[in-house]
């Protein structure tokens, strides 16, 4: 394999180093392309381009790999707690007995939200998003804790905002949900379990004690899991490139919230359930959808299809599709969009359209069908895939400022006016 990069520009040969990663993967460093010829390089979308190093995820796209710190997303969905893998993402490591006892006893200690955080949540009109809500929730934290803003403090300090987050945003989640019922807020209690809290603040009353369902708290365990990481999708990238400005954590993820809403992220496993509902309602003819779907002319795309990096098959959607058939027929539960769901995948995964684009199901094809099952509001459905999602924002951020990266600051083409004189406005 060659050293370096030839590029001949101009009739002049400029070499540039290649980066090897340590899974293969293959980068041609650009950063001094500029410098030594005065040439950037355009990229829409960043569809060839890193913007970073990173040892939290790794995924291979072709043969459909997916891990976390090396450990493969299979193992750690069928065996670890979400708790653990939220350490392993954000410290590297899997936690040991008493560091895993011990970061469990800081995040119950800090589940409460400031009591003043409650007027904000009584502001919101009726019906008020559950992301904007957690958006700015999120942000809202970084005031009740100024220290937080000095992002330069000693590690300590970062540290009690990572526990302050992962133990928070499960309230602010909760509560907006009760908020939208204008029901009662229902306060943590410390005996459940991360999965169990969740719920009981989501469906108990401040009357009665809960009785949490394994099945549920297993499968939500499995799908916070399954969204903790994934490399430098639009979210996490925001959170990097927002904490790039040395913003504090809590901006950077309310950032990385605001970026997970757009229904070509995160919003796609509620934009899922919308359009499975909406072929249901047109009486299932999933063939006139599929139609639409690959119809240049329809803005219809199928939701919960297709992947920037999984061109083969995105291993989380493998492992949903099955727990969502365990869930359903643990919980009794006959859900016809799922047929639905089914038939539109073995409908779109023969068809050449999709063949040759490489679009399959990917982790918001069938994500959304569980969290019905289970209970929550279709609004919610993006919240959750935030919940799981936080210890991958928190990890990215961490490494990024630990190995003191610049600003981003991109470059970019100009296609507008060239030089031109004002007119004053009685002569225009
Ligand atoms: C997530 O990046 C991540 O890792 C994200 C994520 C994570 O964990 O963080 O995995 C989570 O965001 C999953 C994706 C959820 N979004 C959706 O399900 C929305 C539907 N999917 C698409 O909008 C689309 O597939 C994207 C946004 C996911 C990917 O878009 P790309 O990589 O920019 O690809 P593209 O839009 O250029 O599409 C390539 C071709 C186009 O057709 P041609 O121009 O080649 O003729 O495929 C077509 C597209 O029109 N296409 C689809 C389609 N997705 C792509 N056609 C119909 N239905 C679709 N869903």
């Amino acid at each position: 394999m060659s050293e370096n990069a030839k590029i001949i520009l101009d009739g002049e040969t400029h070499e540039f180093p290649i980066v090897v990663g340590t899974e293969n993967e293959k980068a041609i460093d650009i950063s001094k392309l500029r410098g030594a010829t005065g040439y950037i390089t355009l990229d829409y979308g960043f569809k060839n381009t890193g913007s970073t190093s990173s040892a939290i995820t790794f995924l291979d796209g072709e043969k459909g790999i997916l891990r976390y710190r090396g450990y493969p997303i299979e193992q750690l969905a069928e065996h670890a707690e979400f708790l653990e893998v939220a350490y392993l993402v954000i410290y590297g490591e899997l936690p040991t007995k008493p560091q895993y006892e011990k970061f469990k006893t800081d995040i119950v200690r800090h589940t409460l939200v400031h009591e003043d955080m409650k007027h904000f949540l009584e502001a919101y009109p009726r019906g008020a998003h559950p992301m904007g809500i957690a958006a700015s929730m999120v942000c809202s934290l970084s005031t009740f804790y100024p220290e937080s803003q000095d992002t330069n403090r000693e590690a300590e300090a970062v540290n009690l905002t990572i526990i302050r987050l992962l133990a928070k945003l499960p309230t602010i989640a909760a509560w907006s949900h009760k908020n939208s019922l204008r029901h009662p807020f229902v306060y943590p209690q410390n005996k459940y379990s991360y999965t169990e809290n969740f719920m009981h603040m989501m469906f108990s009353m401040p009357t009665e004690e809960s009785t949490p369902d394994p099945i549920v708290s297993k499968a939500l365990n499995k799908l916070l899991i399954l969204h903790a990481d994934h490399e430098q999708n639009c979210s996490a990238s925001t959170v990097r490139i927002v904490g790039s400005s040395h913003a504090n954590l809590y901006a950077s993820v309310a950032a990385g919230v605001t970026a997970l809403w757009g229904p070509l992220h995160g919003g796609a496993n509620q934009a899922v359930i919308e359009m499975l509902e909406a072929i249901k309602a047109d009486g299932g003819d999933v063939d006139k959808w599929i139609d639409k779907a690959k119809d240049k002319d329809d803005t219809f795309r199928l939701m919960g299809f297709g992947h920037r990096v999984y061109k083969n098959f995105d291993p989380r959607a493998t492992i949903i599709k099955k727990a969502a058939d365990d869930v359903l027929d643990a919980l009794g539960i006959d859900d016809p969009v799922l047929d639905i769901a089914k038939k539109l995948e073995k409908v779109a995964l023969e068809d050449e359209y999709f063949v040759k684009r490489g679009l399959y199901p990917n982790v918001d094809f069938y994500s959304g069908i569980i969290y019905r099952a289970i209970g929550i509001p279709t609004e919610m459905f993006t919240v959750m895939f935030a919940l799981g999602r936080l210890p991958g924002w928190i990890g990215q951020w961490k490494e990024m400022r630990e190995n003191n990266e610049p600003i981003g600051r991109p470059r970019q083409v100009y296609t507008g006016s060239n030089k031109r004189d004002y007119v004053s406005i009685e002569k225009r």
